[in-house]
């Protein structure tokens, strides 16, 4: 959230959102996040009462949790296990009773789903008054999950019989086991007989069942006698009612129909020390602890999306999205648990150490890790993975929440944003200077101002004279426009958009089911519901090019303050007792809202015209899991401060190994104004963020890289460009993103899983499959960093050739003109050379392929191209080759991985014919080649005499500590064909 600035005269209602932003601290200097507008554990009740429960667990030596499965309720069939779990409540005079559901997926992933058996005769009654719904939320999966849910046909109960325990083999080849206990209600699940999660291990199960409301005579009552009453209850009962159906904080009270409806559950992962995932956290890639000591956090993570002023570093604070998706790491095995609740949650982490192992010589390890995942309501929903691999996590992950859009390819190059380009000539004047100072740029981007007082779908006429001029302009040079559109509607008159939102009902109500009313930029606001289908078809039309006029193909949308933020709702965003489309509460689906309104988004972009389909590009701020089938995400408002750049680089690794890869954070920070040195180094770092966009707030100075002056603006110009010429290999990792699941930046853990002193590694990356790893510079008058290399091959400086081998840390210098990048021996690096002004003028540039070697003379790497735009690809038109050098035969050549040959694919093929291999370089390259001057070129297709040909090369001798290398020039070879160079 963030101050706001009319450009305008003020208007009354500017001057309240600006009131009401003060009180919610905007104006105060930069002190850093205001603790007290968020909720702690202990002050969201459901919280409280279930780590008072895991204390009450632990504390009892004879704790047992009260869940037992029926076991004359069992059955087994296609798959899925069905039983019911009883609750044994009121000292085992009640019952109540959860249908459970443990469903063996085909992919070896299982899925548990615990639900509370609809009662009769009235026996969960809501407050009279409430329109919210009897049962408990179960769409999240409607929204989160698109495949990977078929049945294991091979899963079969064991045939040993155990008593007291059911037994499931799954997975492939039967190698998963999940071994379910009765009484008390566990579950273990084996990968090859060895446990690698388990349910319920603690007794922290807790379904908060519903219950009637017991009413007291209030006004027999005097003030602090139910203060009392309550407390004496609490003691009889050793339970916290005091927030079962009512809960106060900052001023606002949640009127909780339904009242406790919590659900909890302990996940522990047996021999496992790093736990990562669950984003959006300021923190870093390997979770702490949360429950005190040392260095720990004392409260959980927690996910409940908000827009957080000014959010602080190194902390379990909710951010703006939620991914409850968490992996567990260990030498040799990847495991993890995907918990499918669209609620406030908090998952608390810990790591009791082990006793000590006589031979460690006294040192005590941490080898389990425990957590303790608690949501205020819906089901209980986990998927549970057991891998072995990270990649195996990051598939199965994907299958089942969708994998990351493929984006048009100027979506991957350099964004420009501010808050804001106040006219369109000053859109039109930045366009020039870039191309003044030959900077690269792909995008520019306008915030809340280009509107008419904030109504979205207009714009500003008095700033904002010729939007289609200003779209033209940009296109001649391929560029884009992307303009914010966010989910508040100002409640104004004379405003279409408002009239109709009411008119149709399609808006989120409030708890007696009126249009819910609150404050966001515009002032007075209401917030479209998009659960709602009837919601995004109208959303649909409003952007159709004759009802958002102005707008071009050229123009892409930026949706922020989807949390929702709310200024003057609790913790920023809105009642939980709201209601959305179908009688559910805000508080069953809060962190899906952000997701709902992206996608519908989404959805319009995709149907703004008739004819070819152009790949949507829309940006996020809020997300859930799922939102990386919908566009990008950027990590909110940073400040420009050195610690904020170095903390987006764990940020962002971690939204790539938990789905939601397309991810950036603002370059140069948002708030404040960042010295040259900083904004620099920004740039030298965003470069490797997936998503690379400037930002800045209202507040601070122009920092257009061209306004920065010697050397600085140089030194970004070629930041720019070394992200322009990699741009292949970054179209090919959103490839394999797309179809794998695999991130695009990546961690040390992710590329070389077993080595062990890796693990926490998170201030260097790797991109793609390409073994490029950089390591930012993120500390003010650094002149080196310290590269960790996790394995014995070479590997290379990017620039000179320098080469760096030996498992450990290595210096390596980074004065402010060098970017700290290494090539890993072993890969084929995909660039393009020539300096353009927009990526869609590279289009049809010619290629260089890099060749590094690694220590036995081997390379290897892909390439995949297509349109950059349409969905032409799905009909097969696109290239994707595979490169390899053979140090035994001393050639490369060049494979097709296209599966099958269409007519589309066929006609993207001609367009691409004359696209050649314009440069081979060989990094490593042997000495024996010293005297070699040319070398042979192969090419399938081509006339039997113009087949095979001579082609100059030349090998250069690195000396001083560098690789020798040689290259080949211009073999031209076209990028599409099947080809092969012989060296020998
Ligand atoms: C929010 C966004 C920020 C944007 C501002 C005005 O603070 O996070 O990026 O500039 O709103 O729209």
């Amino acid at each position: 959230m963030t101050p706001s600035k009319a450009w305008s005269a003020p208007r009354w209602t500017t001057v309240v959102v600006v009131l009401l932003a003060t009180l919610c601290c905007l104006f105060v200097p930069a002190l850093g996040v205001k603790h007290e507008n968020f909720k702690k554990c202990d002050q969201s009740g459901f919280c409280k009462r279930n780590r008072q429960f895991a204390d009450k667990a632990a504390a009892t030596t004879s704790w047992t949790s009260p869940y037992a499965l029926d076991p004359t309720s069992l059955s087994f069939s296609d798959g899925i296990l069905s039983a019911v779990v009883l609750k044994t409540v009121k000292d085992g005079q009640e019952k109540v009773r959860l249908p459970l559901k443990v469903t063996f997926l085909e992919s070896g992933v299982a899925r548990v789903t615990l639900d509370e058996e609809k009662r009769q005769k009235g026996d969960i009654v809501l407050r009279h008054d409430s329109k919210a719904r009897k049962e408990r939320y179960n769409e999240a999966g409607a929204w989160a999950l698109v495949g990977g849910l078929e049945t294991s046909k091979g899963a079969a109960l064991s045939d040993k019989v155990e008593e007291g325990f059911t037994k499931v083999f799954y997975g492939k080849g039967g190698k998963h086991q999940a071994i379910i206990r009765h009484a008390p209600f566990e579950i273990d699940f084996q990968r090859d007989g060895e446990t690698h999660v388990k349910f319920n291990q603690r007794g922290l199960l807790n379904i908060e069942h519903w219950r009637q409301k017991v009413e007291k005579p209030q006004e027999e009552k005097k003030e602090g006698e139910e203060a009392k009453e309550e407390e004496k209850k609490e003691e009889a009962q050793g339970e916290d009612e005091s927030t079962w159906w009512e809960e106060s904080f900052g001023g606002n009270t949640d009127s909780k129909p339904r009242g406790p409806e919590a659900v909890a559950l302990d996940i522990t992962f047996p021999g496992y020390e790093h736990v990562f995932g669950i984003p959006e956290h300021a923190t870093r890639l390997s979770l702490k602890t949360t429950r005190g000591g040392d260095g720990n956090y004392k409260e959980p993570y927690r996910l409940y999306n908000a827009d957080v002023f000014e959010y602080e570093l190194d902390s379990p604070m909710t951010l703006y999205g939620a991914i409850p998706f968490m992996q567990a790491h260990r030498k040799g095995s990847t495991v993890g648990v995907f918990w499918l609740n669209a609620a406030e949650t908090w998952i608390d982490v810990v790591k009791p150490k082990s006793i000590p192992n006589p031979l460690s010589l006294g040192v005590l390890r941490h080898t389990d890790t425990q957590t303790h995942w608690i949501s205020e309501s819906g089901l209980l929903d986990v998927f549970v993975f057991l891998g072995p691999t990270p990649q195996d996590l990051t598939r199965q992950y994907g299958e089942l929440t969708g994998f990351t859009a493929m984006p048009q390819s100027f979506a991957i190059a350099y964004h420009q944003c501010r808050w804001n380009y106040v006219t369109d000539e000053d859109v039109k004047d930045v366009d020039r200077r870039f191309d003044k100072f030959k900077i690269p740029y792909d995008v520019i981007w306008l915030d809340i101002e280009y509107t008419q007082e904030k109504k979205y779908f207009t714009w500003d006429p008095l700033t904002f004279v010729n939007p289609t001029k200003m779209h033209k302009q940009l296109d001649k040079s391929e560029r884009k426009l992307v303009a914010i559109i966010d989910p508040h509607i100002k409640n104004t008159d004379n405003y279409p958009v408002i009239d109709e939102l009411k008119k149709k009902d399609l808006a989120v109500k409030n708890k007696e089911g009126n249009l819910y009313e609150g404050w966001c930029w515009p002032g007075s606001s209401m917030w479209i519901d998009c659960f709602n289908p009837a919601a995004i078809n109208w959303w649909k039309g409003l952007f159709k090019y004759d009802s958002f006029k102005g707008t071009a193909p050229n123009t892409f949308i930026w949706n922020d303050m989807n949390e929702p933020s709310v200024f003057n709702g609790p913790e920023t965003t809105m009642p939980k007792d709201n209601l959305h489309f179908g009688n559910w509460e805000h508080r069953d689906v809060h962190n899906l809202y952000g997701l709902t309104f992206h996608n519908a988004t989404y959805q319009a972009l995709l149907e703004r015209k008739k004819g070819t389909i152009r790949r949507p590009f829309a940006l996020t701020r809020a997300f859930y899991a799922g939102s990386q089938r919908i566009g990008a995400m950027w990590t909110g408002d940073n400040l420009a401060e050195w610690s904020h750049l170095e903390a987006s680089i764990p940020m962002i690794l971690n939204q790539g190994i938990s789905g939601f890869p397309f991810a950036g954070a603002d370059v140069g920070g948002f708030f404040g104004n960042p010295s040259k040195e900083l904004l620099t180094r920004w740039y030298q770092a965003g470069i490797y963020y997936p998503f690379f966009r400037g930002h800045a707030h209202i507040d601070t100075r122009r920092r257009e890289p061209y306004l920065a002056g010697a050397p600085y603006t140089e030194i970004i110009t070629q930041a720019l460009r070394l992200r322009y010429q990699l741009l292949p290999a970054w179209y090919t990792a959103f490839h394999e993103a797309a179809t794998t699941g695999a991130p695009i930046v990546r961690p040390n853990f992710y590329v070389h899983p077993d080595d062990e002193k890796g693990f926490a590694v998170d201030d260097q990356l790797y991109i793609g499959s390409y073994g490029l790893l950089a390591k930012p510079v993120t500390k003010e008058g650094q002149s080196s960093v310290d590269v960790y290399l996790a394995d014995d091959q070479p590997y290379y400086d990017y620039f000179d050739y320098t080469v760096y081998q030996g498992h450990g840390h290595h210096n390596i210098p980074a004065p402010l003109e060098k970017i700290p990048l290494l090539m890993q021996g072993g890969h084929i690096i995909p660039r393009r050379d020539r300096p353009r002004r927009s990526s869609g003028l590279m289009k049809y540039d010619p290629f260089t392929l890099v060749v590094v070697l690694d220590k036995d003379g081997n390379a290897q790497g892909t390439l995949y191209l297509d349109d950059g735009e349409t969905f032409e690809y799905e009909q097969g038109a696109y290239i994707h080759r595979r490169f390899s050098f053979d140090g035994k035969r001393n050639s490369l050549s060049s494979s097709n991985l296209v599966d099958r040959v269409t007519v589309k694919g066929e006609n993207y093929l001609k367009t691409m014919a004359k696209v050649r291999v314009e440069k081979v370089i060989i990094v490593g390259a042997p000495k024996s080649w010293r005297n070699k001057k040319e070398v042979v070129v192969m090419e399938e297709g081509k006339k039997e005499s113009a087949r095979k040909k001579t082609v100059e090369m030349e090998w250069f001798e690195g000396g001083k500590g560098r690789a020798d290398w040689a290259v080949v020039r211009d073999p031209k070879v076209g990028v599409g064909r099947g080809w092969r160079i012989d060296f020998d």
